[in-house]
C-alpha cells in the first residue's frame, strides 16, 4: 500500500484530503497537533490504513521525526501533501512580528523541511509526489493577508523548482490553489463576505474539500504522472 503523509489531516481540507486518499487505497498518515471526532472516524473507518501522528509542525525540531515516524509505520514515503497552514490575517501594521513568524514557520518552513525529508525517501524509491496546498491568494492578492499571501507565493516558487530538480528521480511536485472553501480557518470572512464570493464566483458557489481532495488524488494517481510544477486551481471560476 502506497503511503502518503498528509499534514493538517485532522479538519477541512486535509481531512478531505486523507479520507480520499484512504478510500483510493493509500495508507495514510495524518500529521497534527491533536486529533479530531472527524479524524478518529476516519481512521476507524480503516483501521491500520489512516494513522495519526501527534506533531506541532511550527517547531522545526520535531519535522524529521514525523517523516521518519510516517515511514516507520507506513514503509517508504511515495507521497506528501503538505496541507497544515495558518490563515491569520490583520493589516501589516498593525500585526505582531510573532504573528508573522507563526505564518511563516508553518506556512513555509515546514513544507520545505518535510519535503527535504521525505524526497529522501522517494530518491531511493525512484519515484513520489509531492503536492504543496498554495491559495488563490497568492496571485489575486487580498487585503488583511499579505503575509499569508506571501507564504502562498512561496509555495508555488518552490513548488517549480523542486519540480526541476527532483523530476529526473520520478518524483513530481505541483501545486494547489484553493479558493474560499468553508472551513475552521475562513471562518472569520462571515456571511456577508462569504456571499459575496459566491456572487462573484463564475459557477455561483464555493468549492468544497471534497474537491480539493479530490484534485490531490487526481495528482497523486496514475493520472498525475506527467504533471509537474503545476499550479492546480480549484475555486469554482473565482478567478476566472
Ligand atoms: N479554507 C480555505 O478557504 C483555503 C483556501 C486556500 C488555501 N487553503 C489552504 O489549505 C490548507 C488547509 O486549510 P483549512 O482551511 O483546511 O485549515 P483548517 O480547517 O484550519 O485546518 C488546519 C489543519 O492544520 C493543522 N494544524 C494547524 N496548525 C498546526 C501546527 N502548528 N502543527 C501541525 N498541524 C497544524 C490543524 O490541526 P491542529 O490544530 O490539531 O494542529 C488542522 O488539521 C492551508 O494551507 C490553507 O492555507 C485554505
Amino acid at each position: 500500500m502506497r503511503n502518503v503523509l498528509v499534514s493538517g489531516a485532522t479538519r477541512g481540507l486535509g481531512l478531505a484530503i486523507a479520507r480520499g486518499l484512504a478510500e483510493q487505497g493509500y495508507h495514510v498518515c495524518g500529521a497534527s497537533r491533536k486529533r479530531s471526532e472527524g479524524f478518529d472516524a476516519l481512521a476507524e473507518a480503516f483501521p491500520g490504513q489512516v494513522l495519526h501522528i501527534a506533531a506541532d509542525l511550527s517547531d522545526m525540531g520535531g519535522l524529521r521525526d514525523v517523516v521518519v515516524e510516517a515511514k516507520s509505520v507506513g514503509g517508504p514515503i511515495y507521497g506528501l501533501v503538505n496541507n497544515a497552514g495558518l490563515g491569520t490575517d490583520g493589516l501589516l501594521s498593525n500585526m505582531h512580528a510573532s504573528q508573522i513568524e507563526a505564518l511563516i514557520s508553518l506556512n513555509v518552513t515546514a513544507p520545505i523541511m518535510l519535503a527535504k525529508y521525505a524526497v529522501r525517501s522517494m530518491m531511493t524509491s525512484g519515484e513520489g509526489r509531492i503536492i504543496n496546498m498554495s491559495s488563490i491568494i497568492a496571485t489575486t492578492g487580498y487585503s488583511g493577508l499579505s503575509v499569508y499571501g506571501a507564504t502562498k507565493s512561496a509555495m508555488i516558487g518552490f513548488t517549480k523548482s523542486l519540480a526541476r530538480e527532483v523530476g529526473r528521480l520520478g518524483v513530481t511536485v505541483n501545486a494547489i490553489a484553493p479558493g474560499f472553501v468553508d472551513t475552521d480557518l475562513t471562518e472569520g470572512l462571515g456571511a456577508e463576505g462569504r456571499d459575496q464570493v459566491v456572487r462573484r464566483a463564475a459557477l455561483r458557489r464555493l468549492a468544497e474539500p471534497v474537491d480539493v481532495a479530490q484534485m490531490t488524488c487526481f495528482l497523486m494517481g496514475e493520472g498525475g504522472r506527467n504533471i509537474t510544477g503545476a499550479v492546480m486551481t480549484v475555486d469554482a471560476g473565482a478567478t476566472a
